[in-house]
């Protein structure tokens, strides 16, 4: 840190947390030089308290991560298919990204191999906007139910508290929508040179209302204007143990010398009755959409240019959630995406506390009027304003009943369902297609490679189920796999399914 960027005024002696001139930062009160320390020490008894109380948990997944603040312009106009303030042509807004991997715990190197997380807020002034994305645009799942399994398959086991690829490949393999994704992770995406080389995506599917109430499916794109830059195997794991936090280095430095990274915004957008008879389910998350089909339709651009001054304050705490939207935006009839509206701001609540939205970094830059009232460490409150609606006094309330601006058609009885109405709502297809048709024979050999080491210490029965797991992807590659991996394991002299330890 070169500059002392605070509230802290540099000629203010240090004090306790009462305001009162510290005692002192550097000795405890004792009896004597060497006497017992006394408990009325109240310096001491403040600094160790609020030592053991300076943590908050992690987040559960995505919790290794770092990022920083910048400002989005819209570059063209979108206005007929959003009302949304913050995408009116020329509207500039500050923004907050943060990067992240998904299953390694704080700490964890971040070059391992893995989705990385892109969480994007707009500070608008119609109330904060966040598009919680990956750098992938589809996700391993299409029902919320399965995700906290995912997540704990993907991170300790619970006796040995080891990472295991058996267990990953379980899950992955017993659930095989998951293989689009996978496909994805196995390829040069699962190891982004940079954070400021990869791009991101909503991956759902969102909706977006223009100013006469017409409704749109939209998908959102951000594309690095670094260009796509990925590294190898070896280039990961040596990068791991020389620098477990280069891509938030790499960021951080980037922006202290001025090299401002940036990316294209811009949106695939489908028009509501569309949904309805195309030829797979567009709110199923394991499917991208075809540019074929919806192109991409720029909207604008946004440049990082601000590190954190205070990285627990401003991003630790940072606390993104889909259900952060604004007029003009919603969501979609996407099971994950419904799943998402609940399970954000409950993290918060429990990870950072029941007031977190009032934290500096999570205020909206507009000014509020809810009708949430006190629990632990509110400080912003209402004064003696009514606390219930409606009310007679002149706080404003809303309507009895009004317009359901995000809204769609559902009928039916309650079912407990997959989804199978579309004729091709299929697991493989797609990652098929990205095998064959968009991978070019280097990034083939490079996955099959890449897939084969993971597979190396897989057990059966889970090793054959991924065998055919990769199979129905594409057969020819699923072979590659299986040979490269049984070959592998003929010269250690293993017989696969024959661990007498672990059968
Ligand atoms: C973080 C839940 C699906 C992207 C989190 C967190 C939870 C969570 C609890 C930690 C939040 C915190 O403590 O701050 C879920 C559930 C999902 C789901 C229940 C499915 C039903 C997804 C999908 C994506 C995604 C599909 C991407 C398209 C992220 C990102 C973060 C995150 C980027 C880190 C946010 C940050 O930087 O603070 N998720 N997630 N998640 N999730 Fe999800």
């Amino acid at each position: 840190m070169t500059t002392f960027e605070s509230n802290i005024d540099p000629t203010l002696p240090s004090t306790r947390q009462n305001g009162a001139n510290a005692e002192s930062d550097r000795n405890s009160l004792t009896i004597g030089s060497n006497g017992p320390i006394a408990l009325h020490d109240v310096q001491l008894v403040e600094t160790l308290s609020a030592f053991n109380r300076e943590r908050v948990p992690e987040r559960n997944p995505h919790a290794k991560g770092s990022g920083a603040f910048g400002e989005f312009e819209v570059t063209e106009d979108v206005t007929k298919y959003t009302r949304a303030d913050v995408f009116q042509p020329g509207k500039k807004a500050r923004v907050l990204l943060r990067f992240s991997t998904v299953a390694g715990e704080q700490g964890s190197p971040d070059t391992w191999r893995d989705v990385r997380g892109f969480a994007l807020r707009f500070y608008t002034e119609e109330g904060n906007l966040d598009i919680v994305g990956n750098n992938t645009p589809v996700f391993f799942l299409r029902d919320p139910m399965k995700f906290p399994h995912f997540i704990r398959s993907q991170k300790r086991l619970p006796d040995s508290g080891l990472r295991d690829n058996t267990m990953q490949w379980d899950f992955w393999t017993l659930n095989p929508e998951s293989a689009h994704q996978v496909t994805y992770l196995m390829g040069d995406r699962g190891l982004p040179r940079s954070w400021r080389t990869m791009n991101g995506y909503s991956s759902h599917t969102y909706a977006w209302m223009n100013a006469e109430g017409e409704r749109f499916w939209v998908k959102y794109h951000f594309h690095s204007e670094q260009g796509v830059e990925n590294i190898s195997n070896d280039e990961a794991t040596r990068l791991a143990g020389e620098d477990a936090e280069h891509h938030r280095r790499d960021l951080f430095n980037a922006i202290e010398e001025g090299n401002y990274p940036s990316w294209k915004v811009s949106v695939q957008v489908m028009p509501y009755a569309e949904a309805k008879d195309y030829r797979f389910n567009p709110f199923d998350l394991t499917k991208v959409w075809p540019h074929a089909d919806y192109p991409l339709i720029p909207v604008g651009r946004f440049t990082l240019n601000e590190n954190p001054v205070n990285f627990f304050a401003q991003i630790e705490q940072a606390a993104f959630a889909p259900s952060n939207y604004v007029p003009g935006t919603g969501i979609s009839p996407d099971k994950m995406l419904m799943g998402r509206m609940f399970g954000y701001a409950d993290a918060h609540r429990a990870r950072i506390g029941t007031n977190f939205a009032q934290l500096p970094v999570n205020q909206p830059i507009n000014k509020t009027n809810s009708y949430t009232f006190d629990g632990n460490m509110r400080f912003d409150h209402s004064g003696n304003a009514p606390v219930y609606a409606p009310n007679s006094f002149g706080r404003p309330y809303s309507d009895e009943t009004g317009a359901v601006e995000n809204s769609w058609e559902a009928d039916g009885e309650l079912v407990r369902s997959a989804y199978a109405l579309h004729a091709e709502d299929d697991d493989f297809g797609q990652a098929g297609t990205l095998v064959r048709e968009v991978w070019n024979d280097q990034q083939r050999a490079d996955f099959v490679e890449t897939v084969a080491g993971a597979l190396a210490t897989v057990r059966e029965p889970v090793l054959s189920n991924a065998f055919q797991y990769w199979k129905n992807v594409d057969a020819e590659t699923g072979a590659a796999i299986e040979a490269k991996v049984l070959s592998g394991k003929a010269e250690e002299g293993e017989i696969p399914g024959g661990d007498p330890v672990n059968p």
